[in-house]
């Protein structure tokens, strides 16, 4: 079937997303003010605790095992379970929406096969019906979540319509682990590559909110974001016509020798100026779990160099084979 054809049979009744990651001001302004409460750096830092202790759990059972997939068995269910913690979903959910979200992601990239168009439409009606059906239950089961605090934003009238709250949840539990499991994933891996890099960190651990900010720059978990011109405009002596989409490599960016000067392709933990990254984008849609990301990645991170600065890796790594949300799919540790 011809591409366009074949879109249009499997994606074009999709309904236009509504998350803010999507739509412009004022209604951008509108739906961050409602969900941003919940990820200022002073209530992310509340969960600590909570983020410690998944951690810790992870490590025992890595450590139990003597070998262990790092993505499998901290990584990926790290932010996926603090999100799901944090918006106060049921438990049995889970595992289905990590798969209809590792299609849905797929979108993202510059290139992608048919097939995986037809996977993400199929995954991104299930997930739409399966949030609707959370949000229900929630309803009659409120708590002290984020889930519940939004669902109240949205019964209390103009505020947030229900469409826009099932996005807005959606793109949360999305965003919210598609790609700090590459910062933690691909981190641990480059820090056990640049052996000299984790011994400054073994020998000191204040170092871990700069190595972040330094992996942050060197792994770049989300390489890239795209944009449509609403006008036309010049940047760095480039013509942009309104109505182009443009794609903004932020990993390039990142490592940009104009910038950065002659090191910007060695990793360096002490880097001084390294959170003048572009890893959370910029402007409007600044990623708003940027002090989240931080928190879990100085935890899982902080606490996997304390206890294994010795692992090393058993044969080769798996990529995802994504090229946006590019990282580890697995990666086999050696931990005694
Ligand atoms: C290392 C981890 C992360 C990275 C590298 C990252 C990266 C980004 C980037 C680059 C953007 C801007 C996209 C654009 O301008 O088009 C963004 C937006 C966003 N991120 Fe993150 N993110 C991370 C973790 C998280 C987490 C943990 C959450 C929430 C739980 C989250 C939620 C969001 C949301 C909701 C937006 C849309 C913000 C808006 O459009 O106003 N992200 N992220």
């Amino acid at each position: 079937m011809a591409r366009t054809a074949m879109f249009e049979e499997h994606a074009a009744d999709l309904e236009p997303n509504l998350s803010i990651l999507n739509i412009d001001p004022p209604d951008h302004t509108r739906l961050r003010r409602l969900v941003s409460q919940a990820f200022t750096p002073r209530t992310v830092e509340t969960l600590r605790p909570m983020v410690q202790s998944l951690v810790d759990d992870a490590l025992d059972v890595m450590e139990s095992a003597g070998q262990a997939d790092l993505i499998g068995g901290l990584a990926f269910p790290l932010p996926f379970d603090v999100i799901s913690e944090m918006l106060g979903m049921p438990e049995n959910d889970k595992l289905q929406i990590r798969d209809w979200s590792a299609a849905i992601v797929k979108t993202i990239d510059p290139v992608i096969t048919e097939d995986e168009v037809i996977a993400a439409a199929d995954a991104s009606r299930e997930m739409d019906r399966l949030i609707d059906a959370v949000i229900e239950w929630k309803r009659a089961n409120p708590a002290d979540d984020l889930l519940t605090a939004l669902i109240e934003a949205e019964e209390d009238g103009d505020r947030m319509t229900a469409r826009e709250l099932r996005d807005q949840v959606s793109v949360l539990f999305i965003a919210g682990h598609e790609t700090t499991v590459n910062l933690i994933g691909t981190g641990i891996y480059q820090l056990l590559l640049h052996p000299e890099q984790l011994s400054r960190l073994v020998a000191d651990p204040s170092m871990i909110t700069n190595a972040v900010e330094e992996l942050l720059r060197y792994v770049a978990p989300v390489q890239i974001t795209r944009r449509i011109a609403t006008r036309d405009l010049e940047i760095g002596g480039k013509e942009v016509a309104k109505g182009s989409f443009v794609l903004c490599s932020l990993a390039s960016a990142n490592r940009d020798p104009v910038f950065w000067g002659d090191d910007a392709e060695a990793l360096d933990l002490a880097r001084q100026d390294a959170s003048h990254h572009v890893s959370f984008g910029s402007g409007v849609h600044y990623c708003l779990g940027a002090s989240l990301a931080k928190l879990e990645a100085e935890v899982a991170i902080g606490s996997f160099v304390r206890r294994f600065a010795d692992a090393e890796i058993v044969g080769d790594p798996e990529w995802n084979g994504r090229i946006n949300l590019r990282g580890l799919e697995k990666l086999e540790l050696r931990l005694s």
